[in-house]
């Protein structure tokens, strides 16, 4: 939707715009005025712009004016008296009385607010109180005026003192300027109201425009970076090959016995290399998975084989450092739709990190169990959430007894190279890239991730999976 704001400013408003009578008062408001004073003083009175547009007013031919009509020069004398009497205006007292052939007068007053003329007032006809006898004004209009039918027309007209004229003009003019200030006052607060809303609506189209800028700019320095992170990481990773495998040739006493001091030396090389091949790895992942490019294979799968494996993969290592793990499998987990593979690389990472954040003696249990949630009617079923199944989800639960993560800390840790501990003196190895790179996953299966305290001390990941899609004949079983 468009809205249309005027473009006034405030200057414009309150200080030199000129003020319009019809921008104040409504031609009904305008009227009602006029009829009042008619009622009261029997006097017909109406308002001209000052453009000349008759803005309200009481209306109705004099008698004398309806007999004069009928005459052929009458009529012609009395257009044209109405002629002047529309286009006369008040000179600088702003007041000026215009007398017709029959003796009627009209007076024009000039309508003032703010020091500004406005528009006129116009009062009449009336007969003036010292017209005694039929003008020959009138007597002369046409040779078939006859003086009797004139001089009784002339008694019904509205007759006035031309103080009672001033006078009426006087309350007239001070009830029309209150009315004009409380429209005016009205005018003013509406266009300020548009004014501001104006302003906001530009402010506000400014900052969006601004920002639309600096995220298509980001979006684009975001590919080129995951453009360069996949090559650079690339290249790098055949050089490494290289210098791993020699490195694991001489250690095998391939190219010759070396002493023990060469030996360590090689080691070194080696296991440093290892490490800056998982960190390219890591990256290489990362990038891919930024990209939208990492290849993944999608099919129905049961989650307690792949958590085994992670189980079975780690428990020496975790042994090693006297860590129970255990694997506790729920009854009746759905399917998921997933790759195993890559979902076993969420897990392994996942334990990965709380045998490294566990002191020894401490212990690691991978929780599976299946949890109902209600349809998120966003789905085909969306109106018939009452008829809908509910998704069941599978939530696998990360336990440790170790040094756990702060509640303000637990959003940022999933950003890549993002670890609670930064310092030189950190004791646990890594780069800071798992985690990012299992949100990433997760997501990619519509799962999601998060962190729960374990008490009394330790870390509680909670990954969430959607059950595999039902088939048709699955579907209508469960309803
Ligand atoms: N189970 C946990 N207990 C306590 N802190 C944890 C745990 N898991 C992760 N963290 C914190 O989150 C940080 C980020 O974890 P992430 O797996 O991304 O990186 P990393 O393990 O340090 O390095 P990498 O995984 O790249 O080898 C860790 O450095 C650590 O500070
Ligand atoms: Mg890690």
């Amino acid at each position: 939707m468009t809205v249309e704001v005027p473009n006034v400013s405030i200057d414009e408003l309150v200080l030199h715009g000129r003020v319009r009578l019809e921008d104040l008062v409504d031609r009904e408001g305008l009227d009602e005025l006029c009829q009042t004073f008619v009622t009261l003083f029997g006097i017909p009175v109406r308002i001209y712009s000052s453009e000349g547009a008759l803005l309200g007013g009481v209306a109705g031919e004099q008698e004398l004016c309806a007999y004069v009509n009928t005459t052929t020069q009458g009529r012609k004398a009395c257009a044209a008296i109405v002629g002047t009497v529309k286009a006369r205006e008040p000179d600088g007292t702003g007041d000026v009385v215009t007398t017709c052939f029959t003796g009627a007068a009209y007076r024009i007053l000039a309508l003032e607010y703010d020091g500004r003329r406005v528009g006129r007032l116009i009062v009449g006809p009336f007969l003036p109180n010292n017209v005694v006898d039929v003008p020959a004004s009138l007597l002369g209009v046409d040779p078939s005026v006859a003086k009797d039918r004139a001089w009784s027309l002339l008694g019904k007209m509205p007759l006035a003192k031309a103080e009672t004229i001033t006078r009426i003009a006087a309350h007239f003019k001070a009830a029309l300027d209150l009315i004009l200030f409380s429209g005016h006052k009205a005018l003013i607060t509406n266009k300020m109201h548009l004014a501001s809303v104006r302003e906001s609506y530009r402010q506000l189209e400014e900052k969006t425009t601004r920002l639309q800028e600096a995220f298509d700019r980001l979006k684009e320095l975001d590919r080129l970076k995951s453009n360069f992170l996949a090559t650079v990481s690339h290249e790098l990773r055949t050089p490494l090959t290289s210098i791993i495998g020699y490195s694991e040739m001489l250690s095998e006493g391939l190219a010759g016995e070396m002493k023990p001091e060469q030996h360590e030396f090689v080691k070194t090389i080696h296991d440093k290399g290892e490490q800056l091949l998982s960190l390219i790895m890591g990256l290489l992942e990362l990038s891919k998975l930024e990209s939208g490019t990492m290849r993944m294979t999608m099919r129905t799968i049961r989650i307690d084989p792949v958590l085994s494996d992670v189980v079975s993969t780690l428990t020496p290592a975790a042994r090693k450092r006297v860590i129970k793990l255990e694997l506790d499998i729920g009854p009746n987990l759905p399917d998921l739709r997933g790759d195993p593979d890559r979902l076993r690389q969420v897990f392994l990472n996942l334990v990965e990190n709380a045998t490294k954040f566990t002191p020894e003696g401490g212990s690691i249990t991978l929780r599976a169990r299946t949890v109902e949630a209600e349809s998120d009617g966003t789905e085909e079923e969306a109106g018939l959430s009452l008829l809908a199944p509910t998704r069941t989800r599978v939530e696998v639960r990360v336990i440790d007894t170790g040094i756990g993560i702060p509640a303000h800390e637990r959003p940022k840790v999933f950003d890549p190279f993002y670890q609670v501990d930064s310092s030189t003196t950190r004791e646990y190895g890594g780069a800071g890239l798992g985690l990012s790179i299992v949100k990433r996953l997760v997501e990619a299966h519509g799962g999601t991730i998060r962190i729960e305290e374990n008490r009394p001390r330790g870390t509680v990941f909670v990954v969430s999976l959607p059950q595999a899609p039902l088939s048709a004949a699955q579907a209508t079983s469960a309803t």
